[in-house]
């Protein structure tokens, strides 16, 4: 990345230092504007779920046993079965499988604590989980040892096909899966090692990049078609075929582009970069984290 004293994100300068000592929320926020903000119910339901998950974050005790509402669970069901259509139409191959494998049930919400033992039996990751959107550095501090944070609150009912924030849908929908498969999962550990080790702003915006545009909004080439590995997209029934439309620029992952391509997280994404294999995202990072001097390979 260039040696610059801005360090901009989504488009605006930010204070280099929150790339390296990131802000950890003790209380729940919603923006404004989220749908649930009207509904006591709700944000009461979220505080509980954010007061138990930090603790179970903080005192490393794995993920709890939720016992999930009526309407928690007829949420899940109404966009599982959205999504597994589009899912059996454009998510890769290796996706399919471990999704297949882990035997997410469409009907009932699953347990992250059944997910992480099967997950640490597969590739040694296990889930952390999550009160909430945690900030990249310390999402990536927990990755870094093999443990990736997952949310356990679902969206509001209002607007199943909208989460404001990555809620168990797009996590357990969309980042738990590929954890099954041993090239992902070392990509994963590696950017979380070189994240949490470097002490430089840009170094960690340059991973922050590299993460968004290929664990959350990557695409891949398989058999000489278009297929959707990134989270973000698979757990958004608006993305999946957005992001194969024509409203989409989309070129060759080039590591160099991707670290100087900014994005805005909060609308849908126009621009993506396709990988032709796990294998070569894996090739990519060590050749980055080299290139960037940082001592964890
Ligand atoms: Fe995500």
């Amino acid at each position: 990345m260039k040696d610059s004293a801005a360090v901009i994100e989504y488009g605006v300068p930010i204070d280099p230092r929150i790339m390296v000592e990131p802000p950890d929320p003790s209380a729940l926020e919603l923006e404004s504007g989220h749908p649930g903000l009207g509904d006591a119910g709700y944000v009461q339901r979220r505080k509980t779920l954010f007061a138990q998950c930090r603790r179970h974050r903080l005192e490393r005790l794995g993920p709890p046993l939720i016992d999930y509402t009526a309407e928690e669970t007829r949420i899940w069901r109404d966009v599982n079965s959205k999504l597994d259509e589009l899912h059996r139409q454009h998510a890769c191959s290796i996706y399919l499988q471990a999704k297949n494998a882990l035997g997410i049930s469409a009907t009932e919400i699953p347990q992250l604590r059944t997910l992480s033992q099967r997950l640490e039996s597969e590739t040694r990751m296990h889930l952390v989980p999550a009160e909430g959107p945690l900030a990249y550095r310390t999402f990536y501090s927990y990755i870094a040892e093999r443990g990736f944070p997952v949310t356990q609150f679902i969206r509001h009912g209002s607007h199943p096909e909208f989460t404001p924030e990555p809620d168990m849908i797009h996590d357990c929908l969309g980042h738990v899966p590929p954890l099954m498969n041993q090239d992902y999962a070392e990509v994963l550990t590696l950017i979380g090692k070189a994240a949490n080790t470097t002490l430089d702003p840009l170094q960690v915006l340059a991973l922050k990049r590299f993460s968004w545009f290929s664990i959350e909004f990557g695409l891949i080439e398989e058999a000489g078609e278009l297929k959707v590995f990134g989270a973000g997209i698979l757990s958004s029934t608006g993305e999946i075929p957005f992001s194969l439309s024509n409203d989409v620029k989309r070129q060759p992952f080039v590591t160099d582009t991707v670290i100087e391509t900014d994005y805005d997280p909060s609308r849908m994404q126009d621009h993506l970069f396709i990988i032709p294999s796990y294998t070569f995202l894996r090739r990519e990072i060590e050749s980055l984290v080299r290139r960037f001097g940082i001592a964890v390979l």
